[in-house]
């Protein structure tokens, strides 16, 4: 049985930092799918996981495998009154296992136990696989943002807004 098959999903800690650090600045470095910009400046970026770590309206939980290769993350964000915000990552050789399904899983659930009445993100339009992924969860497109974003090389990208009313 190959790595990803076998994985669990469990709060994160703060020695996973390096690891979730590297695991995003390997989504960056993809240049396609995800807001931050390869290279990350790693310890800025450790220290935002860490900032998540230490705050209650925080739920950072990671993909382990069996062997403790940290091979997905995610951090939902109460943001209360607002709604509940997240972003996700699976690594690019572990894609299509089920990772990102259990992470999203595990945020809906924080999100339910938190009485939190929506759940909302955004991806780029172009992100098929995430979009397939959250409307399969039940999430709806909302709106789509034009020219939200300015890439590093000067891109402007839409932003497309999904929604998952909790109540
Ligand atoms: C989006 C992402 C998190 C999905 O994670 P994953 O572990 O591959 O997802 P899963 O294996 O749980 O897939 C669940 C379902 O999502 C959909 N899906 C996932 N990848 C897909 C793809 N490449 N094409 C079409 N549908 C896809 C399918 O419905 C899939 O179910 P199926 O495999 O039974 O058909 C992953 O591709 C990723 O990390 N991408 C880069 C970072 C990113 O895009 N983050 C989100 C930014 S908003």
């Amino acid at each position: 049985m190959d790595e990803a098959r076998v994985f669990r999903v469990r709060t994160a800690e703060a020695d996973d930092a390096r690891a979730v650090v590297e695991l995003w600045g390997g989504v960056a470095a993809e240049g396609r799918w995800i807001r931050r910009e390869a290279p990350l400046d790693i310890d800025a970026t450790m220290g935002e996981f860490r900032h998540a770590l230490a705050s209650e309206s925080a739920h950072p939980v990671v993909a382990v495998t069996s062997t403790g290769r940290i091979i997905g993350s995610a951090i939902g964000f109460d943001q209360h009154p607002a709604p509940i915000t997240f972003g996700m990552h699976v690594a690019i050789d572990q894609r299509r296992h089920g990772v990102g399904t259990a992470l999203l899983q595990s945020v809906l659930a924080w999100a339910g136990e938190r009485g939190s009445h929506k759940v909302v993100l955004e991806v780029w339009p172009h992100n098929h696989a995430a979009i397939a992924l959250y409307e399969r969860h039940g999430f709806v497109r909302e709106g789509l943002r034009p020219a939200q974003y300015c890439r590093r090389n000067g891109e402007l990208w839409d932003a497309l807004e999904m929604g998952l009313h909790l109540v």
